[in-house]
């Protein structure tokens, strides 16, 4: 190979042609005798012999390096150039109009056993996710669609909104390319095609979906013509609308005017470091007629319910927290109010303090508490106005 090279760099005025074209062939020829000798590494397919995420002791390990690889192509191992099969491996995008949709069929049922085996460790029974991992399914789709509508700041007792595949995703397309691109981790790409479409009609039944009025049951088949009239129950809860063959132009037309999404723009041709931006441009308030004809109404309030006020009680907290050292006339602790009126002498707000941060002769901060420093004060309050 090297002679090969050598006769190159004949035929080559550049030092930089001669550099791709090297990496280029070394690439090929190596890589190209690795698919027959090491597409199994641990018993498991990767492409072309290239990088795997090994499974030791049940656990992922960090990424990984064939090793026969690097031994072969030391130099290219790390940043070398895709084979041409593992572009074509990668290269495979499924969009919203059927760009990409392989051919091929498989039933709910199928998808049920596969699931079992390859997903259920992870994602849960049924779908219902489990730790960190997320649940592909909460239920009928269509009901929990509804929960987007949720808002804290219209009602802090509300559950949130529940985002997943069924109720929140815009275009079926994404779960085939998903799953076909990316799982189950960390053997991606080691399903067939039709073994993703019979995943995807098991997660469609989870979701309890209909294709076309017909329900995804144990025995449906689903296939590439019933799959392109999946319509997901939130398709049309994104803004802009990301549908239709010219989605991404769309997008890319209302991005490119930062009025319609109440963003701002910066000044161009100009180098700034401080009011930067237009004077020209305005933040459009979301909540009261930003985006138009948006559901769910987005929130511009912290996502957290309101903190209940008048909830502690204060008695039962001194009883806990503070009694076996502040009552009345016994032991160092103030009890009494002529015992406290010293310690008041340089001010509540210090007494506060003191209390809150601990004293070196005796009081533990908060007394051990673990009240809020709001709550503390109140309880403060009342050992200082007398129980
Ligand atoms: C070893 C654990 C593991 C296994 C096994 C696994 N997954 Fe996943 N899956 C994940 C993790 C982690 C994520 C989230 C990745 C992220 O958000 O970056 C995920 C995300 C997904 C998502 C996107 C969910 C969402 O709402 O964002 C789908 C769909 C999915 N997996 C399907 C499958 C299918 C189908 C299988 C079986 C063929 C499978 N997974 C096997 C770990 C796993
Ligand atoms: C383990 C005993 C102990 C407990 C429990 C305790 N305290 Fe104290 N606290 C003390 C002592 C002793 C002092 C006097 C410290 C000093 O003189 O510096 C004190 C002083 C204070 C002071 C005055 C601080 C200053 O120097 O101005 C406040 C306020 C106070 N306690 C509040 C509380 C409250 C409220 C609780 C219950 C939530 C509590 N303490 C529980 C022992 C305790």
């Amino acid at each position: 190979m090297l002679k090969f090279n050598s006769k190159l760099i004949l035929s080559t005025s550049t030092a930089a042609a001669l550099a791709i074209l090297t990496v280029g062939c070394m690439g090929n020829t190596s890589t190209d005798k690795v698919i027959l000798a090491t597409n199994q590494v641990n018993g498991k397919a990767t492409i072309d012999g290239g990088n795997i995420y090994p499974v030791i002791n049940g656990k992922t390990g960090p990424y990984y390096v064939n090793p026969q690889v690097k031994a072969i192509a030391p130099k290219l191992y790390n940043g070398r150039i895709p084979t041409a099969n593992e572009l074509a491996a990668w290269d495979k995008d499924v969009m919203a109009d059927g760009t990409g949709l392989p051919e091929g069929s498989g039933t709910a049922e199928e998808g049920s056993d596969i699931y079992d085996e390859k997903c259920a460790s992870c994602h849960g029974d049924f779908g219902s996710g489990s730790g960190t991992y997320p649940a592909l399914s909460k239920g009928n789709a269509y009901e929990v669609h509804k929960t987007l509508k949720n808002n804290r700041w219209k009602d802090p007792e509300a559950d949130g909104p529940v985002r997943v595949f069924g109720s929140y995703w815009p275009q079926v397309s994404t779960l085939f390319w998903y799953i076909q691109d990316g799982m189950p981790h960390p053997f991606s790409k080691s399903l067939t095609d039709d073994e993703v479409y019979a995943l995807v009609a098991y997660i469609l039944n989870v979701n309890e979906m209909k294709i076309d009025g017909v329900e995804v049951d144990d025995n449906y088949v689903l296939d590439r013509e019933k799959f392109l009239k999946i319509k997901m129950p939130n398709r049309d809860g994104f803004e802009p609308n990301i549908a239709g063959p010219h989605a991404l132009d769309d997008v890319r037309a209302y991005y490119a005017n930062p009025a319609n999404f109440g963003g701002q723009k910066v000044k161009a041709n100009e180098r700034c470091m401080k009011n930067c931006q237009e004077k020209t441009a305005r933040t459009i308030r979301i909540k009261n007629g930003g985006i138009k004809d948006f559901l769910p109404p987005l929130s511009d309030v912290r996502d957290l319910p309101a903190e209940k006020k008048g909830s502690l009680d204060v008695a039962a907290a001194y009883e806990n927290s503070c009694a076996m050292c502040h009552s009345n006339g016994s032991g160092p602790a103030p009890g009494s109010k002529s015992e406290w009126a010293p310690y008041l002498a340089d001010g509540k707000d210090s007494v506060y303090d003191k209390g809150i941060k601990g004293t070196n002769s005796g009081m533990p901060a908060k007394g051990g508490s673990s009240l809020s420093d709001a709550d503390f004060k109140m309880v403060v309050d009342y050992l200082i106005n007398g129980k």
